[in-house]
This record gives structure tokens, C-alpha cells and sequence, in this order.
């Protein structure tokens, strides 16, 4: 086979690993598939995508990691799977799961039990952005929003601001890797909807001033979103534990909205997330009544119309099978795992430099030349999977449930080492992993990337590709 060829394929397995072993469906089957052999094809995919976390040597993603509690939801699940909860006068059960997700998230975050269940932090963030947005232009009349955030902000909110036509304002980090409050207050204006911190940020883990931030909102009279999806379920339990966590939530009196997601470190299966307001105002400002519909009179709270009783019912029910001692077990093993790594990485890898002070989300990057990809690619080959970030090039390893068990902080620092040394016997060589991200930041590259970047999500909705019979 040619090199090309060889290319090729491993492109191929890489996107369609199972195009060799199942069958690929182009078209409806002509007569059912039988439910054996659905279950039989499904679960040796689940199993086999399942190992590499089980093993406990994958940063974020998976953040039980129990079976057992997952199947204990997924019962739960099954029970309401097919239910609408858009029909209230047939599931009024979803209120009460709905309202007391809302009542335990609030009572966590010392809010005033004003809320709504979203399917993710992506969601929560954007319709958190909607609401000021709405809410900015009925009270002040604002036609051409924007929304000041640290450059570190969730990309979900640029990904929001881009859909409604809102002008994103990055401010920039100070040394500390946290953002710059001074710089935040040069960039508001008349127009400016809201300001955003984050408790803790996706790519360091660090909690930005939200105190600061909240006063700077409220000396200029404008609303401050926490997104808190990351460490909203988690940063209570570790305050609890008598770890040092600055004030971020409704106790800090700016803070006018959190998202927290509960599919994160509340447990729940994916599909749901919290989004907290302090009043009822700005959550009305996310409602769409629409009286006029020759389909009936029209009510949503928010983007999605028909959901699955099954994802409230499970939340509700990951809440309750862990309950406080659940969380703050799970919590105190995270804490001791992440703050194992912080330290071994400060004191026996001096290559690597730890960025800010983390708390349960450690991010590095390279202290002096060290390509911090080729470290990657080290670590990779060892089995362990870390979140790969830019500007500055760094890794992180988002600390989970799997990730505690015993001698894992241990095993992991050891392959980090390993992969130092990997890392400087290779230099000046090509990772692997990563390498996309040289290419950013020109016009030029980033037109480049942005094309590869839709190649690829063409390429996720795809089935594999027909290849030529021999
Ligand atoms: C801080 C933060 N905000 C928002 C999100 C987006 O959440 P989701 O992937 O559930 O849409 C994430 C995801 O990791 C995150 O870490």
C-alpha cells in the first residue's frame, strides 16, 4: 500500500472505525433488523467506547464514571423516555422533577429559586444571552448588543452571540490567567448587554473575580452572568470542604445569573443543565408566547420545543441518588486527586509550568522550549487522554470521579514524566497531536482551519465513504 493509500485509511478508521465490521446503512432496511442483533451491534460499540474511561485515564467527558448509577438512570429514563413534557396536563410530573432540579440547584448556589432545566451548558449560556439581550433592548432600548467576557469565556457564547447578531468584547487575562476587570470596564458601553466570568473557565479551570466583575456590573447598571456549567455542581462541596473558593455565586450581590450543568458533576446523564436567575424579570425575558398560531395558543419557555420527560425524570433522580454526602465524597476524592497532580507537577516536572492556581482542573503549559504537543503525543500513547488547548499551547487535565481511584494522581504524573522526556529527546520534530493549532491566528490560517474544521463536521454527519471493490 502506498504511503497515500496508508494515509487514507487511517483517516478513514480514524473517522468510520466500525466501517469494516458493521454494516453501513445507506438506505432504511427493506425489513426490520432484529432487536438481538440492534442490541448485539450497539453494545459492543458502548463497550468498547466505554474502555478507555473506565480506565480512568481520561481528562473530563466522564465525570461519574459509576455504572451502576448510570443504570439506575437509565431506568429511570426508560420510564419517561417517551413522554413530551411539553404536554403538562399529561406528565405533570415533569413540574415537580423540573422545579425541584431548579429548587436543589438554587439552594446549592444561594439563589432565589428562579430558573429553568436546558440540555446543556451550551444551552444555558445562550439562552442566558438571549435573555439580556431581550431584556436590554425592552428596558433600554439597545439595538446593537454587545457582551463583554474574558477571552476565556465558553466559545459556546461566541457561538450564541454569532446566531443573534450580538458583538462578542473579549477582554484579555492579567498574569494570573484570570481576567483583566480593568481592561472589562474600557470595553462597556451604552450597548452593552451583560458581563460574564466564569467559575470555573473550560480552559485553565480558574475562577475569574467574579466579585470585581459583579461590581463592575452593577456600577454600570447592566446584569452579570456566572457560568458556573463547569464548576457550578462541583466548587459548593469543595467551599464545604475547607478548600479556599472565592465567592462566586448569588451570595455575591451583582451576579444576576449562573449557569450550572447537572450533567457534569451533578450526575446526571448528559442532556441537561440549570440556568439561575435572581429574578423573574430577566427569566421572562427568555418566554415566547405567541397567541396568534392557527396551531393553538403557543407557550415555550425556551429554544427547545417537545423534550423527553426522561432526561428531567433521570436529573432529578441523579440529584437525589447521590444526595449532599454523595457529593462531598466525590468531591473530597477530586480534590485530593487534582491537588496531588498540581503539586507533583510544581514540584517533579520543572519542564512544565502550572497555569494560575487550580483548583480541581489542572492546565500546563511548556516553562521554557518544550513543544507541549509532542507531550501530548506521548501521553496519548500511554492511554491517557488530556484536553489539548492554544494560545497559549498548553493541556489540562479536567480531574473526575474516574479519575480518583487509588494511585491514579500517582500513575499519572509518572507518564507525564515519561512524556517530558519523550518530548525532549523529539524536539523540534511534529506532534501530532494538536498541530492544527499552529496554523491560527492569520487571516490566511485561519481560513484554512476554519475550512478543515467544516470538512470535519461534514464529515461527522457522513456515512463512511463507498470504497472500491478489489
Ligand atoms: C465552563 C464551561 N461552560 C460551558 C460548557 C459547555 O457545556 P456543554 O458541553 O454541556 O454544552 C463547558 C463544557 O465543557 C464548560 O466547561
Amino acid at each position: 500500500m502506498s504511503d497515500e493509500a496508508a494515509e487514507m485509511e487511517r483517516l478513514l478508521d480514524g473517522f468510520w472505525p466500525y466501517r469494516k465490521t458493521t454494516t453501513t446503512y445507506r438506505q432504511i432496511p427493506s425489513s426490520p433488523v432484529s432487536r438481538t442483533e440492534i442490541l448485539i451491534q450497539i453494545a459492543d460499540m458502548a463497550h468498547r467506547e466505554d474502555e478507555q474511561g473506565d480506565r480512568g485515564t481520561v481528562s473530563g467527558s466522564l465525570y461519574c464514571g459509576d455504572h451502576d448509577h448510570y443504570a439506575f438512570l437509565g431506568d429511570i429514563f426508560t420510564l419517561f423516555s417517551h413522554a413530551n413534557v411539553l404536554q403538562r396536563d399529561m406528565y405533570p410530573s415533569a413540574t415537580k422533577f423540573e422545579a425541584e432540579i431548579i429548587a436543589m440547584t438554587s439552594d446549592l448556589l444561594h439563589g432565589t429559586n428562579v430558573g429553568v432545566v436546558t440540555s446543556g451548558g451550551s444551552e444555558s449560556l445562550i439562552t442566558a444571552l438571549y435573555s439580556y439581550r431581550e431584556f436590554a433592548q425592552e428596558t433600554r432600548g439597545v439595538t446593537k448588543p454587545n457582551v463583554v467576557m474574558p477571552i476565556t469565556a465558553h466559545v459556546a457564547l461566541d457561538k450564541g452571540a454569532h446566531w443573534m447578531g450580538i458583538e462578542v468584547r473579549h477582554a484579555p487575562l492579567t498574569d494570573g490567567y484570570v481576567v483583566d476587570v480593568a481592561a472589562m470596564a474600557d470595553l462597556i458601553d451604552d450597548q452593552t448587554i451583560a458581563l460574564v466570568g466564569s467559575a470555573a473557565n473550560y480552559a485553565h479551570g480558574l475562577i475569574d473575580p467574579i466579585e470585581e466583575i459583579a461590581t463592575l456590573a452593577q456600577s454600570r447598571g447592566i446584569g452579570m452572568h456566572v457560568d458556573g456549567c463547569l464548576g457550578g455542581w462541583l466548587l459548593p462541596w469543595v467551599e464545604r470542604l475547607g478548600y479556599d473558593v472565592p465567592l462566586w455565586d448569588f451570595r455575591v450581590p451583582g451576579v444576576t445569573s449562573i449557569s450550572a450543568d447537572t450533567h457534569k458533576y451533578g450526575y446526571a446523564l448528559k442532556g441537561s443543565s440549570v440556568l439561575l436567575y435572581r429574578d423573574k424579570d430577566l427569566r421572562k425575558s427568555q418566554y415566547f408566547a405567541y397567541p396568534d398560531w392557527p396551531g393553538g395558543l403557543y407557550l415555550s419557555p425556551g429554544l427547545a420545543g417537545s423534550r423527553s420527560g426522561g432526561i428531567i425524570a433521570s436529573t432529578w433522580a441523579a440529584i437525589l441518588a447521590t444526595g449532599e454526602s454523595g457529593y462531598l465524597d466525590a468531591a473530597d476524592a477530586i480534590m485530593r486527586t487534582a491537588t496531588a497532580i498540581t503539586a507533583g507537577i510544581r514540584s517533579d516536572v520543572p519542564e512544565l509550568e502550572v497555569i494560575g492556581d487550580p483548583t480541581f482542573l489542572v492546565a500546563f503549559k511548556s516553562a521554557g522550549e518544550l513543544d507541549i504537543y509532542l507531550v501530548n503525543d506521548s501521553l496519548k500513547a500511554q492511554g491517557w487522554r488530556m484536553n489539548a488547548l492554544q494560545l497559549p499551547a498548553a493541556l489540562h487535565f479536567c480531574v473526575t470521579r474516574p479519575n480518583t481511584s487509588d494511585g491514579k494522581a500517582a500513575e499519572f504524573l509518572q507518564a507525564l514524566r515519561a512524556a517530558v522526556d519523550y518530548a525532549t529527546e523529539h524536539k523540534g520534530e511534529p506532534a501530532e497531536s494538536g498541530a492544527m493549532y499552529g496554523f491560527g491566528g492569520t487571516p490566511q490560517g485561519n481560513q484554512t482551519l476554519m475550512a478543515a474544521m467544516s470538512g470535519v463536521l461534514d464529515a461527522m454527519h457522513e456515512v463512511a465513504p463507498e470504497m472500491p471493490t478489489a
